[in-house]
């Protein structure tokens, strides 16, 4: 079936939809775009190029924009998207408004599959009470979904195989490789993870222990390809929060932030580099970090943290390390996987950082998950002791 379809629609086209669609015009399909802004639509074109120009910079692509503009239509009202085999949904993370969309979008023919982007929220929820629920999937991608290289495709209750089939043609049409999750929860694998160790960051940040600059630095210098200040402003300081609270929801106190200090700076219009302004000023590009901070901030926390996510992702039944460490690793393009990295570091280290912050400071986020204390519990301790998250 897939390999019919050409022509696809995404809707929304804020910081996702905008490099989700011009992937898909750079992968050859032509794409029509619709977004409840007139703003975001009359944006698009210069939001594109930018990105192009930025691809085009590190050797990503030779094409140039031109390239790509006549196989991006913009749609002016939603009933205008149709004659579309595909959809992917890039809307705001709330889930009544995603739920009104598909409500809409469900009076399209049968044969159309629809895919969402969501970061934080069900699969099954969003379909609930659809007729079409079995042709919706989860196809979520990291961001810069321009430089990620894979997408959890997503199995709700009632989606059906060929759904699941042809998101994942689709994503290995336009070079992602689909990492198939059976088990729809929210936030899905990389989310979790990432938003783990972001709680810890930003209650750092709160408690007035770093600045976003030395946070950033510290992480950098260890490899990351960015820190958390910058990346919650390139994701957008007001999804951050949006999917902050949907974790709350599903997981209770664990995901629970310091919401004043995000909800203060949306307040004041800061949501990061969307408005050119968040922990960092955009106003001129990219923050410039110094790198002489590098070392004021302990990342030996985000590593525990994220640790402990990648065991209740375990605990849960989700997937197991190995598809946490391929996610992780085509999400961000990093060189080795949260597992392999824990597994290096030793888990008895990790699960006693986690024991001592527990103590420190009695909040959730650090309290560890019943599975790490049974790993280091029955000494798979990590690639030193022969076993950890793999065998060695
Ligand atoms: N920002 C990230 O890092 C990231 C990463 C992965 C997934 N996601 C998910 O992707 C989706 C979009 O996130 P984003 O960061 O691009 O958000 P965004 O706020 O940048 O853009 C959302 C766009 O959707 C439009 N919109 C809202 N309601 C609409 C409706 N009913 N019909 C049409 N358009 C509508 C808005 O006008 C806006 O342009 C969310 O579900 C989010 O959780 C975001």
């Amino acid at each position: 079936m897939v390999g019919k379809i050409s022509r696809v629609a995404v809707i929304g086209v804020g910081t996702m939809g905008s490099d989700i669609s011009l992937l898909f015009a750079l992968y050859g399909f032509e794409v029509i775009v619709y977004d409840k802004s007139k703003i975001a639509l009359d944006n698009l074109e210069a939001k594109q190029r930018k990105t192009i120009e930025e691809l085009q910079q590190v050797g990503l692509t030779k094409k140039g924009f031109e390239d790509v503009q006549d196989k991006i239509a913009i749609a002016n009202k939603l009933e205008d998207v149709k004659d579309v085999g595909f959809v992917l949904e890039a809307v705001a993370e709330d889930l009544d408004v995603k739920r009104k969309l598909f409500a809409e979008l469900d009076k399209l023919p049968r044969e159309v599959v629809f895919a969402t982007n969501t970061s934080s929220l069900r699969v099954t929820d969003i379909a609930e009470g659809l007729e079409g629920a079995d042709r919706i999937g989860g196809m979520h991608f990291s961001n810069p979904p321009i430089l990620s290289l894979m997408a959890e495709v997503v199995k709700g209750e009632k989606t059906s195989e060929e759904t699941l089939q042809v998101i994942s043609d689709v994503a290995e049409r336009i070079g992602r490789k689909p990492v198939v999750l059976r088990k729809d929860v929210n936030g899905f694998v990389n989310n979790r993870i990432l938003m783990g160790s972001g709680t810890e960051a930003l209650w750092t940040l709160h408690r007035g222990e770093v600045t976003p600059e030395e946070l950033d630095a510290s992480l950098r210098a260890i490899g990351f390809p960015m820190g958390f200040a910058e990346a919650s402003d390139i994701i957008g300081l007001d999804i951050a929060l949006d999917v902050a609270k949907n974790f709350i929801k599903a997981y209770g106190k664990r995901f629970e932030i310091p919401t004043g200090l995000l909800e203060s700076m949306i307040k004041e219009g800061k949501l990061g580099k969307k408005s050119g302004k968040g922990f960092f000023d955009w106003s001129k590009g990219s923050p410039v970090i110094d790198m002489s901070l590098a070392g004021k901030y302990d990342v030996s926390r985000t590593l525990a943290v994220a640790t402990n996510e990648a065991f209740w992702v375990i605990k849960d039944e989700v997937t197991d390390p190995e598809t946490i460490d391929e996610i992780i690793k085509l999400g961000f393009r990093s060189p080795v996987g949260v597992c392999e990295l824990a597994d290096a570091m030793g888990l008895d280290n990790l699960l006693n950082t986690m024991k001592r912050l527990f103590q420190e400071y009695g909040i959730e986020v650090y309290r560890p998950c019943p599975l790490f204390e049974e790993y280091v519990g029955k000494g798979w301790t990590g690639k030193a002791a022969g076993r950890g998250f793999h065998k060695y």
